[in-house]
């Protein structure tokens, strides 16, 4: 890893969630802060394996089910621990991306070698900065139907950025897509461990954007709802429940937490 691009005063989401997940790669402020977070609201280790677990099912219902060969990935983090490209068919393209430099950098070590799987750095609120790179329309040499992964950070996105961001990978996309989306902090903010933990993201630069469930609806007009509409992570496919009975009902709401939902083109 080049040392320009490590600032290790400074806890990023990324590793922090590597944290969560029992990763390694993370350093000690990243473990700071996540211990934190634990400390104020202690499910957040199931909770954020709930939503990584999630990505497995994505994966199978993108590239098998619906028959799509290029999966595009957006703020990716690392991709360990369950991630698209170890449950998708022989072939399948998957094109990671991830703002974090040093999350980019750990993630291009981990796949050196793994054939059809890439990972750029982006910012996900401009996801046209990606698929403009040259590097990329080489890869989809001119492919537009494609499985595209929103997946655990829609939170960090105000609604102006997130409503551009899905907007432009609407109008680039080409109709058979499929676009899974994670509709994350649709939480009750009055709880204290919520509060608690938010502030910590929020003295980290990543502030918090709660939203309604019809919030995220109106936001992805004109994605197209699947029939299935909004699903709590809880009951997603392969949960197992015995795994998540600590979960506090009170702060999370009665279904506990966040929603998943498949939006078409
Ligand atoms: C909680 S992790 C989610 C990782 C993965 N998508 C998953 O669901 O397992 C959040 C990731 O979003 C990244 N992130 C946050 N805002 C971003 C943005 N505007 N553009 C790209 N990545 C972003 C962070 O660096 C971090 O790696």
């Amino acid at each position: 890893m080049s040392d320009n691009i490590i600032d290790t005063s400074k806890p990023s989401a990324g590793r922090i969630y590597d944290y969560l997940l029992n990763g390694s790669h993370n350093f000690e402020i990243d473990r700071q802060a996540a211990e934190q977070i634990i400390a104020a609201s202690p499910y957040v280790k199931k909770l954020a394996r709930l939503q990584r677990w999630a990505l497995k099912d994505i994966a199978v219902e993108l590239s098998v089910n619906r028959g799509l060969d290029v999966i595009i990935d957006f703020a990716s983090g690392l991709p360990t621990a369950d991630h698209i490209h170890t449950n998708v068919p022989k072939g399948t393209t998957v094109i990671y991306s991830d703002f974090d430099p040093v999350v980019v950098e750990f993630s291009q070590q981990i796949l050196k070698d793994t054939p059809d799987v890439y990972y750029f750095e982006n910012d996900a609120c401009l996801p046209e900065k990606l698929l403009n790179r040259p590097e990329v329309q080489k890869i989809l040499a001119g492919r537009r139907k494609v499985g595209i992964g929103y997946w655990g950070f829609c939170t960090f996105l105000n609604d102006e950025e997130l409503s551009h961001s899905l907007r432009v990978l609407y109008e680039w996309s080409a109709p058979g897509s499929c676009l899974a989306y994670n509709a994350q902090s649709v939480l009750d903010i009055t709880k204290p461990d919520i509060i608690a933990a938010m502030e910590i993201y929020k003295n980290m630069g990543a502030p918090f954007h709660v939203r309604s469930l019809e919030k995220h609806q109106e936001i992805l007009n004109p994605w197209k709802m699947d029939e299935t509409g909004f699903v709590s992570l809880l009951n997603w496919h392969g949960f197992d429940e015995s795994e998540f009975a600590e979960l506090d009902e009170n702060s999370f709401g009665p279904t506990k937490g966040d929603y998943g939902v498949y939006m078409t083109r």
